[in-house]
């Protein structure tokens, strides 16, 4: 018998995710939910300080980041306008003037968000949205166009938060290969039941050019307790990107 093949090119696709996004319950969350994040959320973007998240979906963890943890401003964006169109929707009729007050949503593709300016935000949180972009024809200079991007708009001390199921070993090259000089990689592992091992920092010296924008040596980068990961089941990964 013949399976279907699994198709994950369609999840590079706009119009795949807006007709997802019309049925999908809000609060649905891809890989994993606030609680079992909160603690690397919370080291790495700072409350008091705008936050971006990319690809945002139908997700409540903006919701959950100014509710239980005091965010003063989340800025959420996603491509598909069924999804922002919703949470705005959402935003609007919450009773909650704390909620109406910290969230935000765009319309807006996150290799291109010039409405932007340069350093403006304190941190940027992406559950999904480049492996989304990575199963595209062009996956590979999309999420480059995507992390120059993300790097434009931190402040400098600021960390792109990269929730996946990639492994060190595939998401890596990808980090380090855009040509974005990251002053630091630290990597994490969250797994089931509150499970977190962390953070492990990347050696981006061993990446050919010596640093983190120079890509190349996988096998230099994953020295020590990185080359071991994943090693808990059914885990996911946080990358924390610090720019300079
Ligand atoms: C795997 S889902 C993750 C959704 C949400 N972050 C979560 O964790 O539940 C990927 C999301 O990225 C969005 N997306 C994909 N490519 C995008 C792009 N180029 N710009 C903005 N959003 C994009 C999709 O519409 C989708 O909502």
């Amino acid at each position: 018998m013949e399976l279907p093949q699994l198709q994950v090119k369609q999840f590079s696709e706009q119009s795949y995710w807006d007709a997802r996004h019309k049925g999908e319950a809000l609060g649905y969350e891809w890989y994993r939910d606030y609680a079992s994040l909160r603690p690397v959320l919370t080291r790495h973007l700072p409350r008091q300080e705008p936050i971006l998240q990319l690809g945002v979906g139908t997700s409540a963890i903006q919701t959950d980041m100014v509710l239980r943890d005091s965010y003063t401003a989340v800025h959420s964006v996603d491509y598909s306008p069924v999804a922002i169109e919703r949470l705005e929707a959402a935003r609007v009729e919450s009773a909650s003037a704390q909620l109406q007050g910290a969230l935000s949503y765009e319309v807006a593709d996150m290799r291109a968000l010039g409405r932007h300016e340069d350093g403006c935000f304190g941190g940027i949180l992406d559950k999904g949205a480049l492996d989304a972009l990575l199963c595209g024809d062009n996956g590979e200079a999309d999420a480059a166009a995507a992390l120059r991007e993300a790097w434009r708009l931190l402040a400098p001390g600021a960390a792109y938060l990269m929730i996946t199921s990639a492994s060190p070993r595939a998401r890596l090259p990808v980090i380090t290969g855009a040509g974005v000089p990251w002053a630091s990689v630290l990597v994490y592992e969250v797994g089931q039941r509150g499970a977190l091992a962390g953070p492990f920092e990347v050696r981006l010296g061993a990446a050919s050019g010596g640093g983190g924008g120079g890509g190349g040596d996988v096998d230099g980068m994953l020295g020590g307790a990185v080359g071991r990961l994943p090693e808990m089941g059914y885990s996911h990964m946080c990358y924390a990107c610090v720019k300079p």
